[in-house]
């Protein structure tokens, strides 16, 4: 390509990170972004619906103060100890911003959250991959000398498979640099690590509303750090990082945590029935603790059976990479979502 001249060259060779599909026509039933069924909180709608009006012309808080006194006061954190993002992808760009640059080390257990690798890359920092246990166990050699920055995502995206405590704690003891500790998926597990928070001086926390508050479409993530690292990666961030929607849609959704925890049972309580319909099925189920499962087939391709879903408007995501091509990632739906999956599934293994 002629202009890749003018790119710098880690740029120019990578391949850029590649979402799952979001489909333009409706009818699908997706299953694949790991987006939450069920709607978000009518409160965020009706502020939402009461902050559209001439107030937009002005820019929005760049400190984001409504939503980490939030923060500060229902996760017992102090107000310097949190922050806020577009989505938590983008605390994580900032986190390798600030802490990797060239021929840096950044370590991570694979397979895991794809997009950790490409903001390596785009750092032109080196990627330290260690696999995973066949159980997602994490192994000693995670503790990589002199690496920068350790990325655990906690439960792990695409297996949901959650790390206790004491096994992370023992990673942020021991390793010579940051820990940053991804709890997107943490409302759907039996527990997180932010009682580490006040141990560990190397830890960070990234959390997102993505998923549990069904606001994947507002873009908010929000993170926990001591109080110094966050002033650090403050300055990285744009000043207006977060728009005045997705802030007022934020505090709506911290006021009715209510709403999200109810949603986040029904998730939970649809995901042991999808286990243990594809247990019965053959398939090998990994122990999720997320908003998805990960299913190994029981003989039919996981490519095959992925495009027969397809075929019949059912969006599951599958991954062409070492150790899960006989695989399928299948998020949480509802329940006649998820009984619609069942039904073609169970035809084409029959086929
Ligand atoms: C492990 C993990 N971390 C972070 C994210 C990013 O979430 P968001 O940017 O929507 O907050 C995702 C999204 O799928 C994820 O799977």
């Amino acid at each position: 390509m002629e202009t890749e001249r003018y790119f710098l060259p880690h740029i120019a060779w990578m391949e850029g990170y590649v979402p799952g599909e979001q489909p333009r026509e409706a009818g699908f039933i997706k299953l694949n972004t790991n987006e939450n069924p069920y709607p978000p909180s009518p409160l965020v709608v009706e502020r939402l619906l009461g902050a559209c009006n001439e107030g937009l012309r002005k820019y929005p808080d760049p400190g984001a103060t409504g939503v980490r006194q939030r923060l500060s006061r229902l996760f017992g954190v102090e107000l310097e100890q949190a922050m806020v993002g577009n989505g938590s992808d983008e605390l994580l760009n900032i986190a390798l911003r600030c802490f990797a640059g060239p021929g840096d080390s950044v370590v991570y257990p694979y397979p895991t959250y794809a997009y950790y690798e490409k903001l390596i890359q785009l750092q032109g920092a080196r990627s330290v991959q260690v696999d995973f246990g066949e159980d997602f166990s994490l192994p000693e050699s995670i503790l990589v000398p002199g690496a920068r920055l350790t990325l655990l995502s906690n439960p792990n995206s695409p297996s949901g498979t959650l790390l206790s405590v004491e096994e992370v704690e023992k990673v942020a003891a021991r390793a010579e640099g940051l820990v940053l500790i991804d709890e997107a998926y943490v409302d759907f597990a039996a527990g997180g690590c932010l009682e580490l928070l006040g141990r560990y001086p190397n830890v960070i926390f990234t959390r997102t509303m993505s998923k549990s508050f069904s606001l994947a479409g507002m873009r908010l993530g929000f993170g926990f750090a001591p109080a110094e690292l966050v002033a650090g990666m403050w300055k990285v961030k744009d000043h207006y990082n977060v728009n005045q929607l997705s802030l007022v849609a934020a505090e709506a959704a911290l006021d009715d945590l209510e709403h999200m925890r109810a949603n986040a049972a029904r998730i939970q309580a649809t995901r042991q029935r999808l286990k243990g319909r594809l247990r019965e099925l053959g398939f090998y189920v990994w122990d999720s603790q997320a908003n998805f499962v990960l299913a190994r087939t029981p003989g039919p391709s996981a490519a095959g059976l992925y495009e027969g879903l397809k075929e019949r408007r059912i969006l599951v995501r599958y991954f062409a990479q070492r150790r899960l091509e006989d695989c399928l990632r299948i998020s949480i739906g509802t329940d006649g979502e998820i009984n619609a999956l069942l039904e073609v599934l169970e035809e084409l293994l029959k086929k």
